[in-house]
């Protein structure tokens, strides 16, 4: 699968059908809503977990030096919580762009309770992306991350922001917070 999977998003959905699309953001889409929507709500979808495993080229990193930005991975007892947003057909193209780097959009079951639940887009890098990097250590992800820029900014305010978000909507993750404790020392020795 290419890197830029724009083109292949396109085919995989014909969203000109519908007035109104939920997506469900986990990463970034949760703290950098670059995009218009019509309304918005903390949701969260079954099976899936959040983790630092996939390359980024073109936001975090570089082609030669990618940094580490997540995706979801399949996790049969787990619940991701995330933001999910109700778009018009049309973002998607800015959506597609910006996503680019491996991810594709997949169908999924959103809840916004237990009771209440509708049917929307994720993004998704899964392991047969080329920028795929899969697990490594805390520590070797933290460090990663601590070395990396790219044209969005620096690698480590992807993890700090979003990390700081998950804490406003009262959210434990431990992969999350656990990157960003190990992220936290090696700053702090940068400094020492
Ligand atoms: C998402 O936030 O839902 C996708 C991954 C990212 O852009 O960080």
């Amino acid at each position: 699968m290419p890197h830029d999977t724009q083109k292949l998003n396109k085919q995989r959905q014909d969203l000109t059908q519908f007035s109104e699309i939920w997506l469900f953001g986990y990463g970034s889409l949760i703290y950098k809503v670059d995009f218009p929507f019509i309304t918005s709500r903390p949701a969260t979808i079954k099976h899936w977990e959040r983790r630092f495993w996939q390359g980024s080229h073109d936001h975090r990193g570089t082609p030669e030096a990618p940094g580490r930005v997540l995706t979801l991975v399949p996790k049969p007892e787990s619940e991701c919580f995330g933001m999910a947003y109700q778009v018009t057909d049309d973002v998607f193209e800015h959506l597609d762009h910006r996503e680019k780097n491996g991810y594709l959009r997949h169908e999924v079951e959103i809840f916004f309770t237990s009771e209440e639940q509708t049917v929307g887009l994720v993004y998704i890098g899964d392991e047969h992306n080329e920028a795929f990097l899969g697990p490594e250590s805390a520590t070797t992800i933290a460090q990663q991350i601590l070395e990396s820029r790219g044209p969005s900014g620096e690698n480590r305010d992807y993890l700090l922001n979003l990390a700081n978000a998950l804490r406003d909507h009262n959210v434990y993750d431990a992969h999350v917070f656990e990157i960003e404790a190990e992220l936290k020392k090696l700053i702090r020795l940068e400094w020492s």
